[in-house]
């Protein structure tokens, strides 16, 4: 089995991301977050949020309404740009990305396709209880044009001078034609992404600042700089508001794909909605006497992509002793950055018998209160620590008949294997001493 087979397989059984819908068939690519996928899934957002808004003096967050007046959509060019080339095949009627028609469709069908035409990727739905055009409203395809909107309101309100970002993370909605390779491209997912606004002249400076601090971010999801390629995107190619882009593409299982995306909007936007809207949203500083139209330097994060890459970096298969019941000899391992793997810490009884059961629940609910803690008594310790690798848990602590004796325990790192013996009362700062050192 390739990687790509082997870690859909491990999200499904172990409960990190499934199939949703499953008991009616499903429904295609819906994919559900079980435990361990939301806990990964909010360590990365908790992180990217803590990275690039409340470490920083430059940076606020907001949390905007999913629908928006539809003439926010007219006057970004979603409406009239936000559209893929689409062609039906004439005989088994699938439609295609006119760039994404499969090897296997030209083989097997063979079917000719039909002239091309342009698809809006925007969901349409209506508000209230009465349709019409008056009703019509659009799932934000992007986050950004919150961000836009509210400009002047933020800056004002905040003091906030250029240059000064302003950030969000939520979901987004895209009626993709083409969806697949797992949670990759999907037609609801969860975006961050921010748009700081500078002076124009000094864009450059700004987005070659950005990609840098990216690229730091990659790095700490625990994806390697040769894992990654950046992406140049020509003229002809970028989004229809794009003076540059970069995307920074990944090396998934199967294949080099956009994780995220760098993009110079110019006052493209915000120039549109003044003329859309018919306000003033220059930016003015009454100290320095500036009045005018920022450029935005736009970095943007899938998040589902960024779950993706870290579970595949982390993902390995090595050689490991054999367990007591004379097991496989190979374990796989998440190696999930530690201050992102959703459990943290696993508590493992060597025995069910008192007073161990009672002494590894007192240690585990005490633990509860700092970390994310799995409990787990059955089967042999071997098959349990193999367990705790494959889903990433940093460290077990194993509680032994010496225990209730010597006040000890034993803490085993998932990387090393090594395991070292130390005081129960000690046990909370220390955890938070490796965990902290990652
Ligand atoms: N505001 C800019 C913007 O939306 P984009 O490149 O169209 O730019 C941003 O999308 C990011 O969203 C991408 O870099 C990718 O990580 C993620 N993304 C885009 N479409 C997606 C999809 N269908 N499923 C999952 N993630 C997607």
């Amino acid at each position: 089995m390739i990687v790509f087979d082997k870690l859909v397989s491990l999200c499904k059984r172990r409960g990190f991301i499934f199939s949703g819908s499953s008991i009616y068939g499903g429904l295609a690519n819906s994919f559900d977050y079980g435990f361990l996928g939301v806990e990964l899934k909010n360590n990365i957002k908790q992180a990217w949020w803590k990275k690039f808004v409340q470490t920083r003096d430059d940076m606020i967050g907001i949390d905007a309404a999913i629908f928006m007046n539809p003439k926010v959509w007219e006057a970004s060019g979603h409406l009239q740009n936000f559209t893929d080339p689409l062609a039906d095949c004439k005989k088994c009627h699938e439609r295609f990305r006119q760039d994404l028609v499969p090897i296997e469709h030209s083989t097997t069908c063979g079917g000719e396709l039909t002239d091309v035409r342009n698809f809006n990727l925007m969901f349409k739905t209506t508000l209230g209880p009465v349709e019409g055009e008056g009703s019509v409203v659009y799932l934000r395809p992007e986050l950004a044009q919150a961000m836009f909107v509210d400009f002047k309101e933020l800056y004002e309100t905040y003091r906030l001078s250029v240059p000064f970002g302003v950030a969000q993370i939520g979901k987004a909605f895209r009626n993709e034609i083409t969806t697949g390779n797992f949670i990759f491209r999907t037609r609801e997912f969860d975006l961050a992404e921010f748009e700081y606004f500078v002076e124009p002249d000094k864009w450059e400076h700004w987005f070659n600042y950005w990609l840098k601090e990216m690229e730091d971010w990659i790095a700490e999801l625990g994806i390697k700089k040769d894992e990654t390629y950046l992406h140049e995107i020509p003229d002809g190619d970028r989004a229809h508001y794009s003076k540059r882009t970069i995307d920074i593409e990944y090396q998934y299982p199967f294949g080099m794909k956009e994780l995220y995306g760098l993009a110079c909007r110019s006052d493209f936007d915000l120039k549109n909605h003044e003329k859309y809207s018919g306000k003033d949203l220059k930016y003015k500083n009454l100290s320095t006497g500036a009045n005018f139209l920022p450029y935005v330097i736009e970095p943007t994060f899938g998040i589902d992509r960024s779950v993706f890459a870290v579970l595949a970096s982390a993902y390995s298969e090595e050689e490991a002793p054999t367990t007591e019941e004379g097991e496989s000899d190979t374990r796989v391992v998440l190696k999930i950055p530690k201050h992102l793997a959703p459990i943290k810490v696993a508590i493992l009884p060597l025995s069910k018998k008192q007073p161990l059961i009672d002494s590894a629940k007192d240690i585990a609910s005490e633990l509860r209160k700092h970390f994310t803690v799995l409990y787990d008594e059955t089967q042999s310790i071997g098959r349990r620590y193999r367990r705790q690798d494959e889903i990433g848990t940093p460290y077990c602590i194993t509680i032994d008949f010496e225990t209730s004796n010597d006040g000890c325990i034993t803490v085993r790192d998932r990387d090393t294997m090594r395991q070292e013996r130390k005081n129960i009362t000690e046990l909370k700062d220390y955890l938070q001493y490796l965990l902290n050192q990652a």
